[in-house]
């Protein structure tokens, strides 16, 4: 069985074994290493991509559930010379640490400020529970996060 799915807008003929984690074909097969592998099931948000548009965790999605499917990693939401908000603000307020969660923070956080472009501070720690990060103590991050123009304006 062949499974036809776009990954970062190029196509991708899969057909290889079903049963495979979206995240493992992502880094061992093309080589897309943003997606972190940290606990492997489902708890700490490493491995966030977007399916369809929608944040969800790559180490729990076999290959087999995504035809038709569209795939953003990290390497497809911007640029070095053209960070999204998110990574705009993160890189301003220095608060990337070891870097491990940073690729599925970014990919959740993006997707609520989205849906959510006016969030209190409140709103963007609930937001923020499926990304765990040991380094940073959390605060910066809210403090980049509400730092972006439309949060800014509600916040203050
Ligand atoms: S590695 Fe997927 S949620 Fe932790
Ligand atoms: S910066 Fe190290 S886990 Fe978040």
């Amino acid at each position: 069985m062949t499974i036809s799915l776009t990954i970062n807008g190029d196509p991708l003929e899969y057909s290889g074994d079903p049963r495979r984690t979206l995240l493992s074909v992502l880094r061992n097969d093309l080589r897309l290493t943003g997606a972190k592998e940290v606990c492997g099931e489902g708890f700490c948000g490493a491995c966030t991509v977007h399916v369809d548009g929608a944040p969800k965790v790559a180490c729990l999605i076999p290959m087999g559930t995504l035809s038709g499917r569209s795939i953003t990693t990290i390497e497809g939401l911007g640029a070095p010379d053209m960070l999204n908000a998110v990574q705009q603000a993160f890189v301003d307020h220095d608060v990337v640490q070891c870097g491990m969660c940073f690729p599925g923070m970014v990919l959740s956080m993006s997707h609520f400020l989205a849906e959510t472009p006016h969030p209190t501070r409140d709103e963007i720690k609930r937001a923020m529970t499926g990304n765990l990060c040991r380094c940073t103590g959390y605060e910066r991050i809210v403090d980049a996060l509400a730092s972006i123009a439309p949060a800014q304006e509600a916040l203050s």
